[in-house]
């Protein structure tokens, strides 16, 4: 059987509206991207993940659709997009987008008409309740907002919305709804797309009859995580959406999928599963808080192998995770995965050495493979991202001073990695030719694409070289299928392991500052890479550096 297209591809998430403005408004677009598209063929890269630029309101940044089959005037154009793809196609590099479809905007066409009156047609588009005296119809709290429901005084009844206020959750269980967004999916697949980033999709089902939890928080309201737990039938929806749309084309899928129930991986990922991959969130979520950000836990080197490698031994025989240490929900990758005051250009090289050769579809975020950093702590009135706001307010509720809020929401604010992408050192990092919709990182001077592009020691270099070395025809085989085996997982600050198919390659990674001697049990045939010019072998005993990161074919 012929292996599908997207197993070997190098996989790229573009935020548009960071990542090249042409029009000097501040704010990325298509044209933009179209400008950049030589550097990511010049990267190796075979795939890109471009979210929403879809026409929104932008309360969260795209994540808020109102209007599904139009392009965000910002952004450009129909005709812009399908030059983007076309361009695109001319360098071998397949598109796929955000599906947004567990909520959609508020000013969508559907919302304005279901909010209309209790026997609009678009009524039971969306999930109205009523409120209990006054209140909300249950204690659930939002990801993002405090309730999960708001009032809408027209009809006087409640809407409900998991995410932001301005996105009212779609109410799948009718099935014009899903109708609906199958005749989205097609839409876009008659236009080219080779695929989807399916957004949030794991909240489509609620559990019904809407009921209270025990509270979690002062305020009475209670996590949602609690009622995902108990939720069943999700494969209801999903299995039609896979057998009706996604399984009749070629094409890739990558579900947005968090706390799947117990064993049921299969169903997600396995050979006649729902999507193509998921992402393997267990790193990221790892030591996280349904009390807020104040309370998330730092993740120390065991703490990250042991996620992914137990991930690894889970998609086993199974399918695969999509793997990735950046996205744009998440603080930086090198930020959060290595020790602080530990960021260098080797412990950059060897977090991406880790993650990049697991098992998986391999993700890069942009602005990662040039090393950019967290932006840190920013003064309230410049944060954009509104979760962040929301959580400065958590920390404060906690009994935070002002300050410890600020620094508590830097190392999670989603802003961290939506400053604009850092090409130069001129002005606004070449972004743009004036004053971006966010501030670049003051530190574009030193991290910039332009700088490290014929830099052999630079981070992109090594970023190329990688990539290079996952497509190189004599390996390209072992990474994509070869077995992942651990090696030493109890070692403490030591993140190894085989990828084992038509060749044993071992990916070996010190996971801390200090040197040390690790022992082999076989010879090197060669050297595939290694974040060092350094190497130091005798006897089997491998000599690391602090953060080396060596990928030894033996
Ligand atoms: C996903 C997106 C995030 C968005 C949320 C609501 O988690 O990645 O950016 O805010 O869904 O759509
Ligand atoms: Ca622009």
């Amino acid at each position: 059987m012929k292996s599908p297209w997207w197993k070997e591809r190098v996989f790229y998430q573009i935020y548009p509206r960071s990542f090249q403005d042409s029009n000097g408004d501040g704010i990325g677009d298509i044209p933009g991207l179209i400008s950049r598209l030589d550097y990511l063929q010049w990267l190796g890269i075979g795939a890109v993940w471009l979210c929403p630029v879809y026409d929104s309101p932008n309360d969260d940044m795209g994540y808020d659709i109102r209007d599904y089959r139009k392009i965000m005037s910002e952004f450009g154009t129909m005709e812009d997009f399908d030059r983007l793809l076309e361009e695109m196609h001319r360098r071998d590099i397949r598109l796929v987008m955000d599906l947004v479809v567990n909520h959609s905007s508020d000013e969508n066409a559907w919302f304005v008409e279901s909010r209309k009156s209790k026997d609009n047609p678009y009524r039971d588009y969306y999930i109205w309740r009523d409120g209990r005296g006054g209140k909300e119809p249950n204690n659930w709290s939002s990801f993002f907002t405090p309730s999960a429901w708001s009032y809408d005084a027209a009809t006087e009844q409640w809407y409900l919305h998991l995410f932001g206020e301005k996105q009212p959750d779609l109410n799948w269980e009718n099935p014009k709804v899903r109708q609906e967004v199958y005749k989205i999916i097609n839409f876009w697949l008659d236009h080219g797309l080779s695929g989807f980033r399916v957004d949030a999709i794991v909240n489509i089902k609620k559990k019904l009859p809407f009921k209270d939890y025990a509270p979690d928080r002062p305020d009475g309201l209670c996590d949602l995580t609690v009622m995902k737990k108990e939720v069943e039938g999700i494969g209801e929806f999903l299995g039609e959406m896979s057998d009706l749309i996604f399984k009749k084309r070629d094409i890739f899928v990558l579900g947005e999928v968090s706390n799947e129930r117990e064993g049921s991986l299969p169903d997600y990922i396995g050979e006649n599963g729902y999507f193509s991959t998921m992402f393997d969130f267990a790193p990221n979520v790892f030591g996280k808080s349904e009390k807020g950000w104040f309370d998330y836990m730092p993740v120390t080197p065991d703490n990250y192998r042991d996620c992914c490698f137990t991930s690894q031994e889970r998609a086993k025989n199974i399918g695969f995770f999509a793997n990735f240490i950046d996205n744009h929900d998440e603080p930086r990758g090198i930020n959060r995965y290595l020790p602080d005051h530990d960021l260098s250009l080797e412990s950059k090289k060897m977090l991406a050495t880790v993650y990049f050769f697991l098992k998986g579809i391999p993700i890069i975020y942009q602005g990662q493979e040039i090393g950019m950093e967290n932006r840190g702590v920013v003064p309230l009135e410049k944060i954009d991202d509104f979760s962040a706001i929301d959580q400065y307010y958590v920390s404060i509720d906690a009994g935070f001073s002002p300050e410890e809020a600020l620094e508590i929401i830097s190392k999670y604010n989603r802003d961290n990695v939506r400053t604009p992408m850092q090409w130069n050192a001129e002005p606004y990092a070449g972004f743009s030719s004036r004053a971006p919709w966010l501030e670049v990182n003051p530190n574009y001077p030193e991290i910039n694409v332009s700088s490290e592009l014929n830099t052999p020691g630079s981070v992109l270099s090594y970023y190329k070289k990688m990539i290079l070395l996952r497509k190189n025809l004599d390996y390209a085989n072992t990474f994509t299928y070869g077995e992942f085996i651990p090696f030493h997982p109890d070692i403490h600050n030591l993140m190894a392991y085989y990828r084992s198919g038509d060749k044993d390659i071992l990916i070996i990674a010190n996971y801390q500052k200090d040197a040390r001697t690790i022992m082999l049990s076989r010879e090197p045939k060669q050297i595939l890479l290694n974040n060092y010019d350094k190497f130091s072998l005798s006897n089997l005993e491998l000599n690391l550096l602090g953060y080396q990161a060596l990928v030894l074919e033996l």
